[in-house]
Order: structure tokens, then C-alpha cells, then sequence
């Protein structure tokens, strides 16, 4: 890995995966979207991390797609290179990914956060899709997900204006669920982090799958499928201990069945 940086074990049950660009404000090119699409594979799979955090730097989290490497390309060059494809397969990971957001968050790299389950952004986010600007529009998400995360009228106003929402509006709009100093934003994420992967692993899986199917479905199939899963925790050891714990008065001992 080159462009990112993989701590396995940030803190207990948390990995933490760093993109590691910096002079390039981590722009997102096809080697360092490969290489995050293997470590967040690898990490899904590895039974000792059950929550992973995603961070840039205090600068930057990601100015966006790599410009320069897009510049050139014609509409078949990107039909035939299918360069989102990473992307719809980061969507696959199972595990919780929580955006720890500092600077710039533009373009690709507000699209990315957004495909995190959550973002904390320290008080210097600016987010944006500034798309517009160099003359093309959002690609990897940005007009659905920032709509759907701030409504029509915000995400109307950023992404033909192409102007940036600082972290203060970001909250205030629901696009983050927290918003730290820039000295403790990764910590508050890494705790937060910590706290979730104490959680029984098949119960925070299944709420996943829920919460982001409401992206997806109708108020009611969304319902249909939230019981599906709240069915499916009865079958894990996890929901037998924690309801038995709590009956008991103490505290539960998940073994992640
Ligand atoms: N692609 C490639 N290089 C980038 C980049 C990007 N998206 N963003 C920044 N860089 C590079 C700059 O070219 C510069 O490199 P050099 O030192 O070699 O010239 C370096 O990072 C530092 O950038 P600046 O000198 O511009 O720093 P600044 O502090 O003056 O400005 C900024 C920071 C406002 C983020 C500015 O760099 C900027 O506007 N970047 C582009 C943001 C953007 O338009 N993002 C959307 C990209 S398109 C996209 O993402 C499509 C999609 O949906 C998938």
C-alpha cells in the first residue's frame, strides 16, 4: 500500500485507514481507490476489527477526484475503464466505517465520506461538490446521497454553486453527527469507534444493513425488511446473552455469535 495507511489496531476491536497523499490534498486516483477498496476487503474479513475508521489529514480529508488524471479522458475511455465500480464495491462492506473528516471533504472526497456510515468532522470541514466549477457535475454519488443527507434546497445551492458547507452548516443540516476541535475530532471518531465494536457484531451488521436500506426502499418494504433482520438477531447467542444479562443485572459477555 502506498497511498493509504492501514493501522489494524487503532484501538481494541478498531482498525484505521489513513489516505496518505498529501501533497495532492489525497486526490483520489485509481491506485489509491484500489488500494482502499483491498484494505477495507481485507478488513471486513478479519475477525479481530469490527469497526473501521476513515481519515486524511487535519488538511485534507480529500480534495476530490484526481483532476489531472481525469482531464484528458473521453466519455468511452471512462465507460471502458468503469472506474466506479470500486466504489459500488466499497458499498458491499459489512462492517461500520466511520468518516473522521478534517479540510477539505470535495468532490470525490464528499462523495467518499458520504459513503461512510457516519462522519465526524472537525471544526475546519469545508464540504463540497464543487463539480461544477471544472465543468462537470457530481459522479460518484454526490447528487443523491447529498440530497438525500441535507434535502433539495442545500444541495441544490452546493452542487450548482459549487460553493462549500463548513462544519458548522454540515451539522446543522444532518450531513455529519458530530462536529469536534480540529484536535480531537480523530479521537472522538477512534472512542466512538471503540464504543460500537464493543457492540455484538451481528446486531450492529444487521442494524447496518437496515439503517442504509431507508436509502433504498419505501417506507413500508424499508419496515418489512428492518423486521427481517430484527427476527434474524434472535438467532445469534449475543441477543440471548444481552437480554439474559440484563434480566441478571449484569454486564453481557458477547462472544460475537
Ligand atoms: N485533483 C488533483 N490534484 C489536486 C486536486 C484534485 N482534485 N485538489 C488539489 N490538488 C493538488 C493541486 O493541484 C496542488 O498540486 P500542485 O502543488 O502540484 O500544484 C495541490 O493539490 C495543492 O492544492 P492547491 O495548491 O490548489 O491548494 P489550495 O489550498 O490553494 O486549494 C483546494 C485547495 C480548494 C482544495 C483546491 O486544490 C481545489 O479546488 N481542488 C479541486 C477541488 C475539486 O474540484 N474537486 C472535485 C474534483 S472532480 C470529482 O471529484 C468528480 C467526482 O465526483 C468523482
Amino acid at each position: 500500500m502506498e497511498l493509504i495507511l492501514v493501522n489494524k489496531q487503532v484501538a481494541a476491536g478498531v482498525a484505521q485507514i489513513s489516505l496518505n497523499r498529501p501533497k495532492e490534498l489525497n486526490a483520489l486516483n485509481p491506485q489509491l481507490m484500489g488500494e482502499l477498496l483491498q484494505a477495507l476487503q481485507d478488513l471486513d474479513q478479519d475477525s479481530t476489527v469490527r469497526a473501521i475508521v476513515l481519515t486524511g489529514s487535519d488538511q485534507a480529508f480529500a480534495a476530490g477526484a484526481d483532476i489531472r488524471q481525469m482531464a484528458g479522458m473521453s466519455a468511452i475511455d471512462m465507460v471502458q475503464k468503469n472506474q466506479f465500480q470500486v466504489w459500488d464495491d466499497m458499498v458491499k462492506i459489512s462492517k461500520p466505517i466511520l468518516a473522521a473528516v478534517s479540510g477539505y471533504a470535495l468532490g470525490g472526497g464528499c462523495e467518499l465520506a458520504m459513503m461512510c456510515d457516519l462522519i465526524i468532522a472537525s471544526e475546519t470541514a469545508k464540504f463540497g461538490q464543487p463539480e461544477v466549477k471544472i465543468g462537470t457535475i457530481p459522479g460518484a454519488g454526490g447528487t443523491q446521497r447529498l440530497t438525500r443527507a441535507v434535502g433539495k434546497a442545500k444541495a441544490m445551492e452546493l452542487i450548482l454553486s459549487g460553493r462549500f458547507l463548513s462544519a458548522s452548516e454540515a451539522i446543522q443540516f444532518g450531513l455529519v453527527a458530530r462536529v469536534c476541535p480540529v484536535e480531537s475530532y480523530l479521537s472522538e471518531t477512534i472512542t466512538l469507534a471503540t464504543e460500537i465494536a464493543a457492540m455484538p457484531p451481528i446486531a450492529v451488521r444487521l442494524a447496518k444493513e437496515a439503517v442504509n436500506e431507508a436509502y433504498e426502499s419505501s417506507l413500508s418494504s424499508g419496515i418489512a425488511f428492518e423486521r427481517r433482520n430484527f427476527y434474524l438477531t434472535f438467532a445469534s447467542a449475543d441477543q440471548k446473552e444481552g437480554m439474559q444479562a440484563f434480566i441478571e443485572k449484569r454486564k453481557p459477555n458477547f462472544t460475537g455469535k
